[in-house]
């Protein structure tokens, strides 16, 4: 449960009590989902401006890595190739891997071919003509973790291929440009299921943003699909990301029972995913995994 001690510094970095600061316009402003029965965050979830700016520098490190990605993954490289070179790029820059042994995950990032809708491990597969693939990078700078994905589409793909790409993206975007501080985080979700709803797409229901910034994964769960429960009230300073798994046919998805890891949709269709890390703002939400 949100509750600063009114003695307490606001959250905002001004320096000042949280009497003299923010308090009464947070209580106006939660005012209607506490009476409603809304979850709010429990204060850990609100960050520091210091640790902000902490998390800022590893996103700036995690764009770094992705950009050199942009000309490096295409035809003939192998997954293995993709996750040395994150894994060089990631250590020069000062930074570790954060997927790397985390609950036993064998490699540096995810790479998601075609049908795997996420926590594909790197291997000896060579990217070919008309794949499309997602290479999700998580990295942890002086302990702060940013987390981030892109797609690349892989020499001519279908229409179709392409469309699904297009639309996750945007599915992202769009989910980006919902949030508003004093707004519930299912939001979210509502407003990418508006957008795929259009195309008969499933949104993936197993698997959802999160929390990040002080460890991998906390609170807030960022579900992706539409939902009329009451889900937590964002405030100024979380930090989560949003990142839809959209599959051109339905939802659901198996588990690998070898690997453990590998998810794919169920009926062996495409999927797609865009990730970014966001921090919330006092008008919306600004994307620090952004190219600079
Ligand atoms: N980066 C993924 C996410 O967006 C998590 C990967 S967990 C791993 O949450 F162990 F597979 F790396
Ligand atoms: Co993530
Ligand atoms: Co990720």
């Amino acid at each position: 449960m949100f509750k600063i001690g009114r003695n307490e510094k606001c959250w905002c970095g001004c320096g000042k009590k949280y009497k003299q600061c923010h308090e009464r316009s947070d209580e106006e402003n939660l005012k209607k989902f506490v009476e409603e029965g809304y979850p709010l965050p429990d204060k850990h979830l609100i960050l520091s401006p210091e640790d902000i700016q902490g998390i800022r520098k590893s996103a700036r490190l995690s764009v770094a890595v992705m950009d050199e990605l942009d000309s490096f993954v295409k035809e003939g490289v192998t997954t293995l190739e993709i996750d040395e070179l994150v894994a060089k790029l990631t250590a020069d820059g000062g930074g570790i891997c954060a997927p790397y042994h985390y609950e036993g995950f064998p490699k540096h990032c995810c790479t998601s071919l075609n049908n795997v809708v996420c926590h594909g491990i790197p291997d000896d597969t060579v990217l070919k003509d008309g794949d499309i693939i997602n290479v999700d990078v998580t990295t942890i700078l002086n302990g702060y973790y940013s987390d981030m994905s892109r797609m690349y589409m892989i020499g001519n793909v279908s229409d179709e291929a392409k469309q699904l790409v297009e639309v996750t993206k945007e599915c992202m975007y769009k989910g980006i440009e919902s949030v508003r501080p004093y707004t519930p985080v299912g939001d979210i979700g509502n407003a990418i299921n508006d957008i795929t709803d259009k195309y008969g797409y499933g949104v993936v229901r197993a698997l959802c943003g999160h929390g990040v910034g002080l460890e991998f994964h906390n609170d807030p769960i960022v579900n992706h699909f539409r939902t009329d429960r009451k889900t937590m009230v964002l405030v100024p300073n979380m930090v989560f990301t949003i990142e839809p798994m959209i599959n051109a046919g339905t939802w659901d998805c198996n588990v690998s029972k070898e690997d453990g890891w590998t998810v794919t949709t169920a009926d062996g269709s495409l999927s797609a995913q865009w990730e970014h890390t966001v921090v919330v703002t006092e008008d919306g939400a600004d994307i620090i995994t952004r190219r600079i």
